[in-house]
């Protein structure tokens, strides 16, 4: 399917309606113009530029390294490409936790940087006032609940969250805080498919799952993982629609081999 540049651009305001029409919400990540180009012509809603380009794109083990500036640039990268997606940035760790004033500057620096749409912040209660002082000044918050992988070092591992009762019951609470407070959709990363229903059913604004299970109204991927590029990655909510591992291997081998063999570049192909 390609989708064309004249179809009315996804807004926040659009994600709601598709959840009161049961419309599901399809997002990805991407972090560069060519991959973000194909994305949102395949009719993406939902473009995230991850701070899991902080392992996909970088090489990273966790989350945690990228800077701003790095961000900054993939979100320009990614924008300049995109006709019809909502643009949402990740803030990286380091730019809002514990201070809504730097949380505040991080947020005005990427909405100015890079004419994303949105960002999007890792955690509830906890960062309510960053959450809160970001929306005052008209920017539009994306919310992150469950395995929030800025925490990794807290957690210490990402096997699925809120599995015991408190930590579920905290998590419907912050979904319910992070909507009173204004933020558009809230993304639930590895929990229970039944938590992530019931948060979905009690919430006005849309939850994006990853490992969330089918009651979310809608559902996102890192885009390396969907298309099989990143073959180390195999956990059992991430369904592999392509193989692109080994499409590009065979292609990069055979290149290697028509150049050693003089094969190419032939005749045509030259000057
Ligand atoms: O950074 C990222 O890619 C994310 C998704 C996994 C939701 O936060």
């Amino acid at each position: 399917m390609s989708v064309e540049s004249s179809v009315r651009p996804v807004t926040t305001l659009r994600l709601t309606e598709m959840k009161q029409r049961g419309e599901k919400i399809a997002m990805l990540t991407s972090y560069d113009f060519s991959m973000a180009k194909i994305v949102d012509n395949a009719g993406i809603d939902v473009i995230l530029v991850g701070d899991s380009a902080a392992n996909v794109m970088a090489g990273y083990e966790s989350t945690l390294p990228i800077t701003l500036d790095a961000m900054i640039y993939h979100a320009r990268s990614v924008v300049r490409a995109v006709k019809r997606a909502l643009v949402v940035v990740d803030l990286p760790f380091g730019t809002y936790q514990g201070n809504s004033k730097t949380a505040l500057d991080s947020a005005i620096r990427i909405m100015k940087e890079t004419e994303a749409d949105a960002i999007k912040m890792e955690g509830g209660e906890e960062i309510l006032e960053s959450v809160q002082r970001i929306l005052s000044a008209g920017i539009p918050v994306m919310g992150h609940l469950g395995l929030t992988p800025q925490s990794i070092h807290k957690f210490g591992t990402y096997s699925v969250r809120a599995k015991e009762e408190a930590e579920a019951e905290k998590l419907v609470r912050d979904a319910h805080l992070l909507e009173e407070a204004g933020c558009f959709a809230v993304v639930l990363e590895k929990i229970p498919a039944a938590l992530a229903t019931r948060v979905s059913q009690e919430l006005n604004i849309p939850t994006i799952g990853i490992g969330a299970g089918a009651g979310c109204d809608g559902q996102v991927l890192v885009i390396h993982d969907m298309l099989g590029i990143n073959k180390g990655f195999s956990p059992r909510f991430l369904r592999r629609y392509a193989d692109l591992h080994t499409v590009m291997t065979d292609a990069v081998s055979q290149y290697v081999e028509d150049v050693k063999s003089l094969d190419f570049p032939n005749e045509k192909e030259q000057y």
